[in-house]
């Protein structure tokens, strides 16, 4: 039974009728805003590849952490830019490090705001790598102690969940171990289980000062031309214990993120991630496209897809534009 007895036509009318057999809903609850944390007082400084973004000292992140929330956005991620960076990449476990004095800081001066601090050494280490490393070869077993240590005293500062970035083989179950062992079998992990060699990370690069100094990503994070495999990671993570999966970046990854979302039975989150932003705010600086509309739309798109939750830079930008 096809035309005249069928006209989709007629439920795209009005704004009101496309908004009551909308498929997909999008809200601020759904979104996590990334934040970058760095020494010193009163510092707020411009990511010059992204826009809009800051390398922010702990009490002006307190104060983003506070916009957000108060826009209904109930995450926010830390990353840290520690004073000196060493090859154990102290910073990282330090009990008093960057994130540590970040997450008990928005805990104590933020209501209700969920904090999640990345669990990842790239950002701590002298040669900008995800782990210790000998000669040209990222070592896998001796990096898991150096993460879990670090999930553990992120935690130990409050951190309301950990989420690895490193994508080491093993590691949800070395941090879930170390974090059971420590008293805070509580805490959750988002592992970042699809996690590509993505060039669309260079704007973080800039912003976290992570970039590597020889070498690439290759060897760990994963090949985009598979996606089979991203199941297989996150299947894996599963097992070892992972409350929520990602998949990392979203827009180009919008096959994986529906994959996954039918593979496993835990929250799926999605990272747009900084080269995604980047992209789009310098067409909307041109007048190339309408940046709300895009915003909106590649949000929407991410979660048509499957993603449970998103990590975007336009967390806030988003929030105001959707209401509470
Ligand atoms: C690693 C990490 C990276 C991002 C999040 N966690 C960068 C990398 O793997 O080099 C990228 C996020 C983004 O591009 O927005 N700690």
């Amino acid at each position: 039974m096809g035309f005249p007895a069928q006209r989709p036509r007629r439920l795209r009318r009005t704004e009101i009728l496309r908004s009551l057999v909308r498929e997909t809903d999008l809200s601020a609850g759904d979104l996590v805003y990334p934040l970058f944390v760095r020494p010193g007082k009163r510092v707020r400084q411009e990511i010059s590849s992204m826009p809009g973004q800051y390398n922010l000292s702990v009490d002006e992140a307190v104060a983003e952490g506070q916009q957000a929330r108060s826009l209904g956005v109930p995450a926010v991620i830390l990353f840290g830019i520690p004073p000196a960076k060493d090859a154990k990449a102290s910073g990282a476990y330090d009990a008093h490090g960057i994130v540590q004095e970040a997450v008990a800081a928005l805990k104590k001066e933020v209501r209700d705001l969920l904090v999640i601090a990345d669990v990842c050494l790239c950002e701590y280490t002298d040669h900008g790598h995800c782990g210790v490393v000998q000669g040209d070869e990222i070592l896998n077993d001796p990096t898991l102690e150096l993460l879990a240590k670090t999930a553990v005293s992120q935690a130990r500062a409050g951190a309301d969940i950990v989420a690895p970035s490193d994508m080491m083989d093993g590691r949800v179950a070395a941090i879930r171990k170390a974090l059971d062992g420590s008293n805070l079998e509580q805490v959750p992990i988002l592992s970042y289980a699809a996690k590509y060699a993505s060039a669309f990370y260079g704007p973080f690069r800039e912003a976290a000062q992570s970039t590597p100094k020889f070498g690439d990503r290759r060897s760990h994070q994963m090949d985009p031309g598979n996606a089979r495999e991203a199941v297989k990671e996150a299947q894996l993570d599963v097992e070892e214990g992972a409350d929520m999966v990602m998949v990392k970046p979203a827009l180009p990854y919008l096959d994986v993120i529906y994959r996954m979302r039918q593979a496993v039975n835990v929250p799926v989150a999605a990272y747009h991630v900084s080269g995604e932003y980047a992209m789009l705010e310098a067409a909307a600086k041109h007048g190339w496209i309408d940046r709300d509309r895009v915003m909106l739309e590649s949000l929407f798109s991410i979660r048509r897809a499957g993603a449970d939750l998103i990590v975007t830079y336009f967390a806030k930008e988003a929030a105001r534009l959707l209401g509470r």
